[in-house]
């Protein structure tokens, strides 16, 4: 199967070395190529995007270069847990695309979806993807409530991994997933 293209840097994504399947770059994360290049292509057509576990910034950093190559418009936040993992994404943002504006958040994510949906203002996201917690509980209460924030697509990482809970928590709640893509199930 080819895959069609937007920028050089979208496709190289495809072409970058990888360890048990796993793409390997000067960020340690836990990308497929393929993964990442549906990343991009989501991100450079979404304006406001949100981001639950950035870890240290590896999917950060292909949204942020999507933002940048399609205009850089529109709002990039992202959401962790561990102040040292938004420290480093941070410190690898600024390396990679210094002029991309992102909102770091340390908090756990179901929490923050909660403010977000009791903001008088709640910004609604055309893109999120969700990559920290993969239990089952736990996914099924932030499914619960992420979806109230979304205005678009919803890519939840690890969904087709046999060993997360995250394609049961998820499918129960709001059905199967429009699209596979690696290990992500697509819902838009
Ligand atoms: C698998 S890693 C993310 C990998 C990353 N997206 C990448 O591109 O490789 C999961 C991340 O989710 C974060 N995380 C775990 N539980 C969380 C929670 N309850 N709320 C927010 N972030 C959480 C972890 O700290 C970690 O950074």
């Amino acid at each position: 199967m080819t895959h069609s293209s937007i920028t050089d840097y979208h496709a190289n994504l495809l072409k970058l070395p990888v360890e048990k399947g796993v793409i390997q770059t000067e960020i340690e994360g836990w990308l497929q190529p393929i993964e990442a290049h549906y990343l991009y292509e989501c991100a450079y057509n979404s304006a406001n995007i949100l981001e639950l576990g950035p870890y240290h910034g590896l999917s950060t950093s292909i949204i942020a270069k999507a933002k940048f190559d399609s205009g850089n418009r529109g709002t990039i936040t992202t959401v962790d847990v561990f102040q040292n993992n938004i420290d480093i994404t941070k410190n690898n943002i600024q390396k990679i695309a210094p002029e991309v504006k992102i909102s770091y958040n340390v908090n756990d994510a179901i929490n923050f979806c909660i403010l977000q949906n009791e903001a008088p203002m709640p910004i609604f996201y055309d893109m999120i993807f969700v990559d920290a917690n993969h239990s089952y509980e736990w996914m099924k209460l932030l499914t619960n409530k992420v979806q109230l924030l979304s205005d678009g697509k919803i890519l939840f990482h690890d969904y087709y991994h046999r060993s997360t809970g995250v394609k049961q928590a998820v499918e129960e709640l709001i059905g199967p997933a429009t699209k596979k893509i690696g290990s992500i199930g697509v819902y838009e």
